[in-house]
């Protein structure tokens, strides 16, 4: 039944990798991923992962070489293809930035007038210029992007920038927010019958995996008196379970809350009369 495993295209090396390989084993999904291979078929559901560079992605989906795949956004931007954003995955955050040499006296966007910019990112820089009336010279090149200034190829670059250590590392200062962006899964949109059976099962595990990591399972001991309050802090999934303890007179109460605001929500509960709170992380929520 190997044909009709669905294909799933994702960054072979680079920063969107490894938490690419985490999302698909958080689904319970085996593979192998040995150094260097270039396809795998997971063992226990019918997905075959390619692993690609991550610029060719968009274009290997749109010609059906994968179904599916996990790109940045900036890359879909770009693309401006018959591709299909299917979710956001909450990983890869990072921004397509213009950069300058250490050395370049840069005050406003204007300074970029008539310079060269070698970028990947053609479209997306275009564009932003055009928004912001400048007209430069725009030279696209393929990667190491950053390298283009030191070596006389460029005066400025347009490029993704996450921890900002490529940019420290060639002497580059980031000047302007292009767009940000965050990882995707991404479609063709030709997947049917029991191609898109399996999609939708995977997206249904993508989904309460993403579910878990924006909540946690909370767990406190009450007196029975200030239970009332306890509980309009404590939405849940439906409402709080409340369970008596053995000592009289206080409960156990069991609740999921955002993980985002759980700090807030833990210091309201302790001033509300909680004792003993237990923040969990979930695996999956299934809704
Ligand atoms: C991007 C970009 C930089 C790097 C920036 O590469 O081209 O090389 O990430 O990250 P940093 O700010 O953390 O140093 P990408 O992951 O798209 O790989 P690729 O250039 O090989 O396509
Ligand atoms: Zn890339």
């Amino acid at each position: 039944m190997r044909d009709t495993n669905l294909k799933i295209a994702i960054q072979k090396s680079g920063r969107l990798s490894q938490a690419s390989i985490d999302l698909l084993r958080k689904c319970d999904i085996g593979f192998d991923n040995g150094l260097g291979k270039l396809r795998s078929v997971a063992h226990n559901f019918p997905l075959e992962i390619l692993f690609l560079r991550d610029d060719d992605i968009p274009q290997y989906i749109e010609d059906g070489v994968a179904d599916i795949g996990i790109v940045g956004e900036n890359l879909l931007a770009e693309n401006e293809s018959n591709i299909n954003e299917l979710e956001k995955l909450g990983f890869g955050r990072c921004r397509l930035a213009l950069a300058v040499p250490k050395s370049f006296e840069y005050r406003t966007i204007q300074d970029l007038a008539g310079r060269r910019i070698a970028t990947s990112y053609p479209g997306i820089l275009g564009r932003f210029l055009e928004s912001n009336s400048v007209t430069s010279d725009i030279h696209t090149i393929s990667g190491s992007v950053e390298i283009a200034p030191g070596i006389g190829l460029a005066d400025a670059i347009c490029d993704l920038v996450s921890s900002g250590n490529t940019l420290f590392t060639n002497g580059l200062t980031e000047v302007e927010t292009v767009m940000e962006s965050e990882a995707v899964l991404i479609s063709n949109g030709n997947t049917e019958g029991r191609l898109q059976i399996i999609l939708d099962s995977l997206l249904f595990r993508i989904r309460s995996v993403l579910a878990a990591t924006q909540n946690k399972y909370i767990l406190l001991n009450a007196p029975n008196e200030k239970l009332d309050a306890i509980e309009r802090l404590l939405p849940g999934m439906k409402s709080p379970t409340v369970m008596p303890l053995a000592t009289s007179g206080w409960s156990s109460v069991h609740s999921v809350i955002n993980d985002d605001e759980h700090w807030n929500v833990v210091e309201k509960l302790k001033a509300a009369g909680a004792e003993g709170i237990l923040v969990i992380a979930i695996e999956q929520m299934i809704r």
